[in-house]
């Protein structure tokens, strides 16, 4: 059987990105960055996943005001880098796992979780950042990769525990995936950031370790924390934290804080990152 093995959160801020592709990662600014991460390269490239669902939000990459699903599943054999004004990272294409996207959104879709399935779509840097962050330069991606893509960008966006009860939901999907695969999902996003009006700028260092507090040891009680916490705490974009709420929710209660990482600043946001096991 599928089995979920870990959960990762990590930070996907585009700079980061820009950093790695324009081989700026040594430079004092970015090497305490790249630093934090090295244990975690070395970590997966033990553990060696067969297949990644990773949960994180387009920025109207993909999608735009015309067309906004709450929860879209990748369900594609194949997701290009998309071009976000730049012209595409140079990053390899990201390879998707259809028969088990297409039996995670049966799966949840019948357990009442209505996710929108995707058969086409480029994936921009809330998604490959975090790849690069975990697996650096490679010329192909290690394992299969499922978006599973949330809308944080046009309010209202689901709710934590909304995401914290999917979480369970893709945790009963992979579960019951007969085939033996060895699964991680992560949460991206976040830590506390605004990027735009008076409060530009905003990192909130305490709320940020607060919340991989509780995440951690109470995520039931983090998943209850309304909206307007995030915003007034974190800044406009700290909304896309709900995320992690997604990964958080398909592993156990009790979980081993194996890593944690939290760096500030990075453009204009914090870095943080854990990885949780079961
Ligand atoms: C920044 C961070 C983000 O999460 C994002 O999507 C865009 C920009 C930033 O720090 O500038
Ligand atoms: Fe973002």
């Amino acid at each position: 059987m599928a089995k979920i093995v870990a959960g990762v959160g990590t930070s996907h801020v585009p700079a980061v990105g820009a950093a790695l592709d324009n081989g700026k990662t040594a430079e004092p600014y970015w090497a305490p960055v790249f630093a934090g991460y090295e244990w975690s390269k070395a970590w997966i490239a033990r553990e060696k996943p067969d297949v990644v669902i990773l949960v994180y939000n387009d920025h109207a990459s993909a999608f735009s005001l015309e067309l906004i699903p709450t929860f879209a599943i990748g369900c594609a054999a194949q997701f290009p880098p998309a071009d976000e004004g730049w012209g595409p990272r140079p990053v390899p294409t990201v390879e998707g796992h259809p028969q088990l996207a297409w039996h995670i959104a049966q799966s949840c879709i019948l357990d009442e979780f209505d996710l929108t399935i995707v058969n086409k779509m480029e994936v921009d840097h809330g998604l490959t950042v975090p790849l690069s962050l975990m697996f650096g330069q490679p010329d192909a991606w290690p394992c299969k990769v499922i978006p599973l893509a949330v809308n944080v960008v046009q309010y209202p966006p689901p709710t934590g525990n909304r995401c914290y009860n999917l979480g369970k939901a893709i945790a009963r999907a992979v579960e019951s995936f007969p085939e033996d695969l060895n699964v991680q999902i992560w949460g991206t996003g976040g830590m506390s950031h605004q990027l735009q009006g008076p409060r530009a700028g905003l990192i909130n260092a305490e709320f940020d370790n607060a919340f991989l507090d509780r995440l951690v040891a109470d995520p039931a009680g983090q998943a209850a924390v309304p909206h307007i916490d995030y915003v007034r705490e974190a800044g406009s974009e700290g909304i896309e934290l709900v995320m992690w709420l997604i990964m958080r929710g398909a592993l156990p209660e009790k979980v081993t804080e194996v890593r944690r990482f939290y760096h500030v600043p990075a453009s204009n946001t914090a870095v943080g990152h854990l990885i949780l096991e079961p």
